[in-house]
């Protein structure tokens, strides 16, 4: 995974592919948005490669 799609989920709910990222990043609310699958309308933060590759 390249994590640069990385946002954080402030609301709503999503499907995810698989385990791209680490349980404990998606417990934190951090998603891939090339592996998600929206269920409802999405308020995200965007641009959290950074924040993701530092904790992978
Ligand atoms: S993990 Fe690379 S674009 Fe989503």
């Amino acid at each position: 995974m390249c994590c640069t799609c990385a946002a954080f989920l402030k609301e709503g709910l999503f499907d995810m592919e698989d385990k791209g990222l680490k349980s404990e990043l998606q417990d934190q609310g951090y998603v891939l948005l090339c592996k998600a699958y929206p269920k409802s309308d999405l308020k995200i933060i965007a641009n959290q490669f950074e924040a993701v590759w530092d904790q992978g």
